[in-house]
């Protein structure tokens, strides 16, 4: 019986599995496992990938596919990637060639909803800034004057398992929580857990807007130039999804014209060299795409990532990211933590 072939690209390569996991998948694929500081060139892509049935990566290895490359890859049936957002890929040209997709939902619920408090907290205290400036790396004109949160409205964009998680947490701290989510169910289910929900201008109208949404490969920022004008002066804006999902250069006219007191976002957007003065003063906090990176997750997403390889090999569906159709029936109440 000739088995499936299996490429993983990771940066980590064989260190990213336990030994048992790489075992029990070499029990019933043919794996080839490929470290990877970054996404190969296309001719090494095809090289490396051809023959594949199964291709498995991060993010980093693959931040791409196009017609081109799956031209070259015609046995390709599945990707397994390692994580939860895929806005980077073309659904709609993996379905059209026959590819399925399975992703990770769920591994970083918990980190990243905490990263998005710990950046509202930063905005609202300037934490980071009282750092700096006890190290010398901040003047002393720059203000460490803050706000508290207690008390203060925060509104969710995207209630699903990250932003269903941030509006659970931020309620304990004492704030009043609202969220909106373009999915009624997903809406539904926030509002069955004791989330109060309202459509994006009711979310935007809140003193502080955390940005929890999945975004749509092609699809416009969510929150553009008019949603901006839109929100509370002074409030506080914090994106823990996708950088994407909000216009970098109005969010930045918004910091520096003061309708935002503060935009905090998991990626790194700002040049040093043409905002560094709003670097400096904190008023844009980047943290480069390190909210799910804990303990935990790594832990949780390596045995993710193994048993989603072995099922692909042994022929489950993948996940229904591809075809919708096949999904599951929804939980009665959304899911919380990994
Ligand atoms: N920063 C990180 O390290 C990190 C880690 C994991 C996930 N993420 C990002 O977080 C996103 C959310 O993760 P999740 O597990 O909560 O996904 P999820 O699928 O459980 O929830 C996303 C929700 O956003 C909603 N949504 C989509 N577009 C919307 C819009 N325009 N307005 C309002 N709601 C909208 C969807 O309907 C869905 O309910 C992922 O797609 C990924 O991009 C970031």
């Amino acid at each position: 019986m000739t088995l499936p072939r299996l490429v993983v690209l990771s940066r980590r390569g064989r260190a990213t599995l336990a030994p048992d996991h790489w075992a029990e998948l070499e029990r019933h694929a043919d794996v080839l496992v490929v470290p990877c500081e970054r996404a190969p060139e296309r001719a090494d892509a095809a090289r490396l990938l051809a023959g594949a049935d199964l291709l498995a990566a991060t993010n980093l290895c693959l931040p791409a596919v196009d017609p081109d490359l799956l031209d070259a890859l015609p046995g390709l049936r599945g990707i397994v990637l390692y994580a939860t957002g895929y806005d980077h890929l073309d659904i709609p040209l993996l379905r059209s060639r026959g590819v399925g997709l399975s992703i990770l939902p769920g591994y970083a619920t918990t980190a990243v909803a905490e990263h998005c408090l710990a950046m509202l907290f930063g905005l609202a205290t300037r934490l980071h800034l009282a750092h700096d400036r006890s190290r010398g790396a901040a003047p002393p004109t720059v203000s460490l004057r803050g706000v508290e949160l207690r008390g203060r409205t925060l509104g969710v964009v995207g209630l699903g398992r990250i932003g269903g998680e941030v509006a659970r947490m931020a309620r304990a701290l004492g704030m009043a929580v609202r969220g909106t989510d373009t999915d009624p169910a997903a809406a539904a289910r926030a509002a069955a857990s004791g989330i109060e929900t309202t459509d994006l201008a009711g979310a935007l109208g809140a003193d502080a807007v955390a940005v929890c949404a999945s975004h749509t490969f092609g699809a416009p920022p969510v929150i553009g130039a008019a949603e901006l004008a839109a929100l509370a002066p002074g409030a506080l804006l914090v994106n823990v999804a996708r950088a994407s999902l909000v216009d970098t250069a109005a969010a930045v006219a918004a910091v520096r014209g003061g309708r935002l007191r503060g935009y905090a976002v998991d990626d790194t957007v700002l040049d040093p060299a043409v905002d560094g003065d709003l670097l400096a003063q904190g008023r844009v906090l980047q943290t480069g795409h390190s909210a799910w990176w804990r303990d935990e997750t790594l832990d949780r997403g390596a045995r993710m990532w193994g048993e989603r390889m072995l099922a692909a090999v042994r022929g489950a569906p993948l996940d229904p990211v591809t075809w919708p159709e096949h999904a599951p029936a929804a939980p009665a109440t959304a899911a919380v933590g990994a």
